[in-house]
């Protein structure tokens, strides 16, 4: 009763930043990603008859605390799908990317758990559920079950049935990539999942950020259909800064970003205006990725590679969906 999966984070193009429903994870609005070769997870769920609780190592340390708890409250998900309730598992993760630092490990995290998970233990599930199942680990993680752009359809139903994401190109249609700026891969302080909350219940922007989401769902797809490069472009940056501009509007306020991430982002469109196309989109913490065509490569990262306070950068194609290995 022993699989290992392998699992890519995505990069939210339009973003999910809130949930009507917690407990089971549904979102409030539909968000479109593409998937990274990378960076990723590889994890290992071995369910053994003679343990008497899960244990759960991360890059090879002993894991207890908050990261423990979502891993079993995931694996009690399993077990009762399988009606194996008193089953307990060694799960062994290795992160090929930074741990909660705002790079998405929540995302090839819980996607790499579920599949090892659900396969270790003979549930034989579709993507379809593998990624509702996935949702429920971390939203952005269930479009990790797919390679390329997915979208997750935020769905209507109270149970979350109708919650799950759907591919929208393969990793094979369009060769954009994604320079991964690292500014710090110090554990952020506000975690995604709290920050969201806190915008969701108090900030003034909020309504105005669910307002724009239709025409930006519609405008990035349209993109990726005619491999338009500036206007998945435009669409993913403006996105983004609507995105953060709902922090500042929180009680209490906060926001994601350093003075260097600003540098980052002033670069970005500066280079735009000497006639490289280049685009920012930052997720929940201060590293910027930036979404270039691989002509400008080289310019790319050496304009990123010059910027002081960029400790790395680590350039990124379209990656594969989950693997068994
Ligand atoms: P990130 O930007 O890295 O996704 P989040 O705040 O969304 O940051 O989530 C980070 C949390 O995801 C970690 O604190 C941990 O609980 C969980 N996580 C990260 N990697 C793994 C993994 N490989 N297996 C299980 N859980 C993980
Ligand atoms: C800003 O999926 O990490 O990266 O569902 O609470 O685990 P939980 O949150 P998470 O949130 C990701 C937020 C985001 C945007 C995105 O990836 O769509
Ligand atoms: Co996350």
């Amino acid at each position: 009763m022993k699989a290992t999966a392998k699992a890519h984070t995505n990069i939210a193009l339009i973003k999910y930043w809130g949930k009507r429903e917690e407990k089971i994870i549904l979102p409030t609005n539909n968000s479109l990603s593409l998937t990274l070769d990378g960076f990723y997870t590889t994890t290992t769920v071995d369910f053994q008859e003679e343990l008497s609780a899960d244990i759960f190592t991360l890059n090879d340390q002993s894991i207890s605390g908050v990261q423990y708890d979502q891993v079993t409250k995931f694996l009690d998900l399993i077990r009762k799908s399988a009606g194996k309730d008193n089953l307990f598992a060694h799960v062994k993760s290795i992160n090929e990317v930074p741990t909660a630092a705002g790079f998405a490990s929540s995302a090839s995290g819980f996607a790499a758990l579920a599949a090892a998970g659900s396969k270790a233990i003979g549930l034989g599930l579709s993507d379809q559920e593998l990624s509702r199942l996935t949702r429920q680990g971390s939203g952005s993680a269930c479009r990790s079950v797919y390679g390329g752009f997915a979208e997750w359809e935020m769905g209507k139903k109270a149970d979350g049935s109708d919650s799950y994401a759907v591919p929208i190109a393969p990793a094979d249609h369009w060769d954009v990539r994604v320079a991964a700026v690292v500014l710090t891969a110090k554990m952020k302080k506000v975690s995604s999942r709290e920050g969201m909350k806190r915008t969701v219940d108090t900030s003034a922007f909020y309504s105005g950020w669910l307002d724009g989401i239709p025409q930006d769902l519609k405008q990035l797809k349209e993109g990726i259909k005619h491999r338009d490069f500036e206007k998945v472009g435009q669409t993913a940056e403006a996105n983004c800064l609507k995105m953060h501009a709902t922090t500042l509007g929180a009680n209490p306020p906060f926001t994601y970003w350093l003075d260097t991430t600003m540098a980052v982002m002033q670069t970005v469109q500066a280079m735009r205006a000497n006639g490289i196309l280049a685009y920012f989109t930052i997720d929940a913490g201060p590293n910027v990725k930036v979404l270039y065509l691989p002509e400008n490569e080289k310019s790319v990262e050496k304009t990123l590679r010059d910027i002081p306070g960029v400790t790395d950068v680590r350039l990124s194609k379209p990656g594969q969906g989950i693997t068994y290995l």
